[in-house]
C-alpha cells in the first residue's frame, strides 16, 4: 500500500495510523515495535507520542527491536543508535529503556561481533518476532544498513558501511573521520519477517531511491526493493519522495 500525502507532517500521522493499527492486533502477549534511526522516522514518533498524550495507546508493555548499530563506538556514546533510540524513541512514547533492545557493537572483534549478531536474532525470536517494523531508506536504497549488495535472505551480521551512507551520516559526527566504518545491521530476511513493515520516506533526495524500490525490479542492487516480496507493507511518502513513481 502506497500513501502519498501533501507534507511530511500529514506523511507521519498516516505512518503512525499503520504502526498503530498493527499494534492494536496483537493479542495475548506484549507487542513488539521495531525501531529505525535517522531523520526519516522522526515525526512518525512524535506522532505516537501525542497518541500516548490523547491516552489512545500506551507503549510500557511494548518491547523496542533496533535495526542496525554501529560497530566500536563506546557504550553510551551519543551518536550509537541505543542512545539516539532512547532519545527520539523511548522518553517520546514512554518505551521502557528496559524493553529496548539494539544490537551490541561495543566490541571490535569479530568473534564477538558474530555472537552479538547471533544473540540478537535469538532475541527477536525469544520476544515472538517483530509485529510492526518502522523504515526509512538510504538515499542509495539501503535498509537498516543493508547496503546495496546485500543478500536478499541475509540475516543479522557485520556490514562495511558504504563511503555514501558515511558521508550522509557524517553530520552526526564531528567529521568523516570519526564515523564507524563498520555495523551491525539486521539482515533483510530479519527484516522481511516482521509481520508488517511501515516505510517513511520524504523530500525529493529519496525519490530516486523510492521509485527504484517500488516499480524497478527485486535487486540485491537495490535493497529497499524487497518490499516487494512482503505481504504487508505500508509506504508512506510526501509529494516529494514519491515524485518518480
Ligand atoms: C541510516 C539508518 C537507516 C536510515 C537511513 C536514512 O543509515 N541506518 O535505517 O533509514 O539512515 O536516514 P534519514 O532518514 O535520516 O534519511
Amino acid at each position: 500500500e502506497v500513501l502519498v500525502s501533501s507534507t511530511p507532517e500529514q506523511t507521519a500521522a498516516r505512518a503512525a495510523g499503520a504502526v498503530l493499527a498493527a499494534l492494536r492486533r496483537v493479542a495475548g502477549r506484549d507487542p513488539v515495535l521495531g525501531l529505525a534511526t535517522g531523520s526519516s522516522p522522526l515525526g512518525l514518533y512524535r506522532e505516537l507520542g501525542r497518541a500516548v498524550e490523547r491516552g489512545d495507546v500506551d507503549f510500557s508493555a511494548t518491547y523496542g527491536v533496533a535495526l542496525d548499530e554501529y560497530v566500536g563506538l563506546p557504550p553510551g556514546h551519543p551518536e550509537g543508535y541505543r542512545q539516539v533510540l532512547l532519545r527520539e524513541v523511548c522518553e517520546v512514547v514512554g518505551l521502557s529503556p528496559d524493553r529496548l533492545a539494539v544490537p551490541d557493537g561495543s566490541s571490535t572483534d569479530e568473534a564477538s561481533l558474530e555472537d552479538s549478531a547471533a544473540a540478537y536474532e535469538a532475541r527477536i525470536a525469544d520476544l515472538g518476532g517483530v509485529d510492526v517494523q518502522v523504515l526509512g531508506i538510504g538515499a542509495n536504497g539501503h535498509l537498516g544498513f543493508n547496503e546495496p549488495g546485500s543478500a536478499l535472505t541475509s540475516r543479522t551480521r557485520i556490514k562495511r558501511l558504504s563511503d555514501r551512507t558515511r558521508r550522509d551520516n557524517a553530520r552526526f559526527f564531528s567529521g568523516l573521520d570519526d564515523v564507524p566504518t563498520h555495523c551491525l545491521t539486521q539482515g533483510l530476511g530479519t527484516i522481511l519477517d516482521a509481520r508488517r513493515l511501515v516505510l517513511v520516506a520524504t523530500g525529493d533526495t529519496k525519490a530516486d531511491a523510492v521509485a527504484a524500490a517500488l516499480e524497478g525490479p527485486l535487486t540485491a542492487s537495490v535493497p529497499a526493493s524487497v518490499l516487494q516480496w512482503h505481504p504487508d507493507t505500508v509506504v508512506c511518502l510526501d509529494e516529494a519522495a514519491a515524485a518518480g513513481l
